[in-house]
């Protein structure tokens, strides 16, 4: 059996979503910005995906701007928001993905900016009210954000979270601010982002966040079960189990679990049997599967760094069985080395 409990490094692509980008691949090669017909056909696409993304997300389509990534988003939300305004002092949290982190501190050793962290309690939880930034890489997909009622100027999302494809994100730029691009080059993205477009990406983006939007509802419910189910089991069978960061549904990712397993020999093997017995899981809390490169998260919320970490993270494709399946095996491996 192999079990795929890492959806929050990557999600497997949807068929639907595929199907969408192969259709593009076979039939349109124009270039967006070419006038002729070719071009126009795969602007159109392009537009047209745009249009779809900012309906679902209640915003308009000319504060949409297609990237390469996440990370590519959140680098152009922060480096620009702060040099084009001046901005001398930026507050973020030791919680956040390397992506806005390790920025804040490339700009902070190049003196522009004074950084400052807000605090966080031991669930990870923090004060968003305090912040003018958003990522919301790990959000897009999973809950309904109306971004008309949103006060933040940037949000960002990557394709790959929500069962679409790597290699492409977007940056939302509210009206409120305007920047300059990162990336220089041609008039591409109403001149914010220079390159030739990924219209394959782009459009499987549009249908992944169109999926998943209809799907919603059905998802979460499928999800937050699965997650509370594995909760209580882990919880059951295995003594001195506890989970890291914030578990209550209405504050919580429901997508993810973060277990903490008792002190135990073997503990730093405790990933690599897993993934002997079929199963991937992360024992970070970031994007790296297999990795501790997500830890510097659980530092910042004080966890213990003698009890192992496991992160599980689900989607709409998880099963049952595949939890049940896992339980049993961590199980096994926290009786022989306890
Ligand atoms: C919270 C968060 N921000 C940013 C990123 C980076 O996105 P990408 O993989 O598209 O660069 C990720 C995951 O990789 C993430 O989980």
């Amino acid at each position: 059996m192999r079990v795929y409990l890492d959806n929050a490094a990557t999600t497997p692509l949807d068929p639907a979503v595929m199907q969408e980008m192969c259709k593009v691949m076979e039939n349109t090669y124009g270039n967006p910005s070419s006038i002729h017909a070719h071009g126009r056909e795969a602007r159109t696409l392009i537009e047209r995906s745009r249009k779809t993304i900012a309906n679902l997300l209640h915003t308009s389509p000319s504060e949409i701007f297609f990237t390469s990534s996440g990370t590519e988003a959140d680098n152009t939300a922060i480096r620009c928001g702060i040099i084009d305004h001046g901005i001398k002092h930026a507050i973020t949290s030791k919680i956040e993905h390397h992506a806005v982190i390790h920025t804040f501190e490339a700009l902070e050793k190049a003196g522009v900016i004074k950084l400052s962290f807000v605090n966080v309690d031991a669930k990870g939880n923090i004060d968003y009210e305090h912040l003018d930034h958003c990522d919301t890489v790990q959000t897009m997909g999973h809950y309904k954000h109306d971004l008309s009622k949103l006060k933040a100027h940037f949000v960002v999302c990557s394709a790959h979270k929500l069962h679409g494809p790597k290699g492409v994100g977007f940056l939302h730029v509210s009206h409120r601010i305007k920047i300059k691009p990162l990336i220089y080059g041609g008039a591409q993205e109403r001149n914010m982002r220079g390159g030739t477009e990924n219209i394959y990406g782009i459009v499987g983006l549009a249908k992944s966040l169109e999926i998943a939007y209809a799907e919603m509802e059905q998802h979460q419910q499928h999800i937050q079960g699965l997650k509370t189910y594995m909760k209580e089991q882990l919880a059951e069978t295995i003594p001195g189990v506890e989970f890291n960061g914030e578990t209550d549904p209405d504050k919580s990712l429901y997508t993810v679990l973060n277990v903490s397993f008792p002190e135990m020999e073997m503990a730093d093997m405790l990933l690599f049997n897993l993934d002997i017995a079929g199963i991937s899981a992360s024992g970070g809390s970031a994007c790296s599967s297999g990795s501790d490169i997500g830890s510097h998260v659980l530092t910042a919320i004080g966890t213990n760094p003698s009890r192992p970490s496991v992160r599980f993270s689900f989607s709409k494709y998880t099963t049952k069985e595949e939890i049940d399946y896992t339980v049993a095996k961590v199980r096994e491996f926290c009786m022989v080395n306890a």
